[in-house]
């Protein structure tokens, strides 16, 4: 399949460019920089220059592949919603590119927000008015009325393996920092974790065999407690661990103390059984005791 990837540079996107190579696909991967479209060819993809603001040109990346994976995505958490409208017109734009040809246009989502309370499942709808990314995930799966095959993949919030600069190595970085690696309150909430290989394994799967419709969860652990994380951050980094009051933890972590002190818990039971998925690599406390995330 000739498959068409956004986010291509990024790293989920990068490592499921491999994925797809190494299964005998062949990629065009989005790349808005000459730094970009050097990691993107090093991969072995052909590379279409332009941004994820552009939907002529993503439409037409997509009516000219197979098949569609959108995780490009602009992480300025100071600008969220400005994120998530470009992320809705962008997903609009790739659907548009591939209608009426019953294609697979897979879509990154998150479980933040879906079902507090409960272990989320893939039967769990995405969140409605007020969570714009959720809203996004909604959108696509409407497209499926106009002749293409969504799927959108819900990850964990932590995508962790060697070379990880999202949520696990902000977390790090604070910890080294500050000399103190910190959980907020009793540190009893969770967050499910999937390692990169293994959510870019589901998402060549997801997008060579799931029917229109279907949610698929990027979950390998259904939730680990965030103390336990903050305990294999100490013990990685070598320094004290302590809870913060939830007063303290803005202060001390900064916009991501809000997340961290958030309880998600994720099944992927439906994604396993539909795909034959089996996450086959180390678990989020193995990368961290394996050093991973000390550099
Ligand atoms: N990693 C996680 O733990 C996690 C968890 C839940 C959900 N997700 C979602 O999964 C998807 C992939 O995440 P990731 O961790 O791979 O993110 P990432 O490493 O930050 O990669 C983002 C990608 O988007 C590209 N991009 C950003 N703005 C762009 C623009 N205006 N035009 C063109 N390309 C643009 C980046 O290009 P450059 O290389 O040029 O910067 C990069 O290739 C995202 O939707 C993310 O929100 C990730």
């Amino acid at each position: 399949m000739h498959v068409f990837v956004t986010g291509a540079s990024g790293w989920i996107g990068s490592a499921t460019v491999t994925e797809l190579i190494n299964a005998g696909h062949r990629v065009t991967g989005l790349a808005r920089s000459e730094a970009a479209a050097g990691r993107v060819a090093a991969l072995g993809a052909s590379v279409l220059r332009g941004t994820i603001d552009d939907p002529e040109l993503l439409h037409a990346g997509a009516a000219a592949a197979e098949g569609v994976i959108h995780l490009g995505y602009n992480h300025d958490f100071t600008r969220m919603a400005d994120a998530a409208a470009t992320d809705r017109r962008a997903i609009e734009a790739l659907g548009a590119g591939l209608e009426g040809t019953g294609r697979p246009l897979l879509i990154a989502s998150g479980v933040f927000g879906i079902a507090p309370g409960k272990v989320i499942t893939e039967q769990d709808a995405p969140a409605g008015p007020g969570h714009p990314r959720q809203e996004n995930a909604q959108v696509a799966l409407t497209l499926a009325d106009r002749g293409v095959r969504p799927l959108i993949a819900r990850f964990a919030p932590t995508v962790h393996g060697p070379g990880d600069y999202g949520f696990t190595s902000i977390l790090a970085r604070i910890a080294k920092d500050t000399g103190v690696s910190a959980y907020v309150g009793d540190g009893a909430n969770h967050w499910p974790a999937v390692h990169v290989r293994d959510a870019a394994t589901l998402i060549r799967l997801a997008i060579e065999q799931a029917p229109a419709g279907t949610i698929l969860h990027a979950v390998a652990e259904e939730g680990i407690r965030s103390r336990d994380i903050a305990e294999a951050i100490g013990r990685a980094l070598e320094v004290p661990v302590r809870s913060f009051p939830d007063s303290a933890a803005d202060e001390h972590f900064g916009w991501v103390g809000r997340m961290f002190a958030t309880d998600a818990r994720a099944s992927s039971e439906a994604t396993q059984r539909l795909l034959g998925w089996k996450p086959a690599h180390p678990t989020l406390l193995e990368d961290l005791a394996a050093g991973h995330y000390v550099a």
